[in-house]
C-alpha cells in the first residue's frame, strides 16, 4: 500500500504524491520511460531510500522503519546490482540464498534463469544478458512474498525475454505476488494482472492492460507509412476516423470502423494520393495509451 508517496532530489521531484495498492498473488507493473521514478519508487518501498513524504506498507511494514525484518520476506533485484565480481554464479546464488529463512534450491534457480551450464563462470565473465539473468535469479533465490523485479528483462534477447516471462508466470503460479518495472509495452501488456503507468514522478493511469486500452480506445489503429503534408488533414475526414497521431515515420488512423476508412483509402491510393504500402491494422495498445495521455512516444 502506497499513499502519497514523495520524492525530491534538491529541486527535482522524481516521485510526486503517487498512490496504489498491490494485491497478493498479482503482477503489478510499473510502466514508464527513463527517468520516470521507477527505480526510486521500487528503492523506497524496500527500504533502501527514504521517501520525503507519504504512508507506505510492505507485508504490513513500514519499510523505512523494519527493513531487516522486510528483507527476510521478500526478494528484491536492482536495476544497478550488487554482484561480486570474483564469486561463482553458483556462489552468488548460495550466498544469496543464505539471507533468507526458506530459500529456493540454487539448482531449481539456476534453471529458471538458464544459467546451469555457467554455474562455476565467476561472475565478471559473464555477458550482459547473462548478468541481468543472475540478478534476478538472485531476487527469486529469497522465496520471498512478494518479488521486486527492476527492468527485469532489460538487455535480454527476446528468447531470454520470453524465458523470464514464463518463470516470473510460474512464481506467480505458486502463489507470489510480483513488483515489477519495465519500458517494454508489450511486456506489461502481456505479463501484468495490473499496470500503473509513470511519467514524470506521477501515476497518469492505472488498471489491467484490458481497462487502460478499452477506456481510451473504442477504436482501432491503422497504420500507414508517413504521409505528404498537404494529405494529412484529409485523412481526418475519412469516414469513421475519430483522431490521428503522427509520430516519426509513421501515421496512425484511430478508426471506429476500419472496413469504411480502409475501403476510402483504396479509392485515395487508386487517384494517386497516397501509397498503401506496409499497411497494417492492429487493435490499440499501451503503447496507443501512452502516446495519448503524454503526446509522445515512449521510446522517444
Ligand atoms: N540519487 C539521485 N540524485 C539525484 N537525482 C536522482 C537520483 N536518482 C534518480 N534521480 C533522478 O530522479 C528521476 C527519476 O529517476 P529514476 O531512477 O527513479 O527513474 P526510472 O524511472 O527508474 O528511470 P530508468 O528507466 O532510466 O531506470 C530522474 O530524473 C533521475 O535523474
Ligand atoms: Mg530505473
Amino acid at each position: 500500500m502506497v499513499r502519497q508517496l514523495t520524492k525530491k532530489y534538491r529541486n527535482l521531484t522524481a516521485v510526486n504524491g503517487i498512490s496504489f495498492t498491490i494485491k497478493q498473488g498479482e503482477i503489478f507493473g510499473m510502466l514508464g520511460p527513463n527517468g520516470a521514478g521507477k527505480t526510486t519508487t521500487v528503492e523506497i518501498l524496500v527500504g533502501l531510500r527514504s521517501a520525503d513524504a507519504g504512508e507506505i506498507r510492505v507485508l504490513g511494514f513500514d519499510p523505512a522503519a523494519h527493513k531487516e525484518k522486510l528483507h527476510q520476506k521478500i526478494g528484491v533485484q536492482l536495476q544497478m546490482p550488487a554482484l561480486f565480481p570474483r564469486l561463482t554464479v553458483g556462489e552468488s546464488l548460495k550466498l544469496h540464498a543464505s539471507f533468507y529463512p526458506a530459500p529456493f534450491p540454487v539448482d531449481q534457480v539456476l534453471e529458471w534463469i538458464g544459467l546451469a551450464d555457467r554455474v562455476k563462470t565467476q561472475t565478471y565473465k559473464l555477458s550482459g544478458g547473462q548478468l541481468q539473468r543472475l540478478a534476478v535469479g538472485t531476487a527469486m533465490i529469497s522465496n520471498g512474498d512478494i518479488i521486486f523485479l527492476d527492468e527485469p528483462t532489460t538487455g535480454l534477447d527476446p528468447q531470454a525475454r520470453r524465458q523470464m516471462w514464463a518463470v516470473i508466470g510460474q512464481l506467480k503460479a505458486m502463489g507470489k505476488t510480483i513488483f515489477l518495472t519495465t519500458h517494454y509495452m508489450e511486456e506489461a501488456q502481456y505479463l501484468c494482472d495490473r499496470v500503473a503507468i509513470i511519467d514524470h514522478g506521477s501515476i497518469i493511469a492505472l488498471g489491467t492492460p484490458e481497462q487502460l486500452i478499452s477506456e481510451h480506445f473504442a477504436e482501432k489503429a491503422i497504420e500507414l507509412p508517413q504521409v505528404l503534408a498537404e494529405h494529412k488533414e484529409s485523412l481526418l475526414n475519412l469516414p469513421g476516423v475519430t483522431r490521428i497521431q503522427a509520430d516519426g515515420d509513421k501515421i496512425t488512423l484511430y478508426a471506429a470502423q476500419v472496413e469504411a476508412a480502409i475501403r476510402e483509402l483504396i479509392q485515395r491510393e487508386a487517384a494517386g494520393v497516397l501509397t498503401l504500402s506496409g499497411l497494417s491494422v492492429r487493435s490499440a495498445s499501451l503503447e496507443d495509451v501512452f502516446l495519448k495521455l503524454t503526446g509522445r512516444s515512449m521510446r522517444q
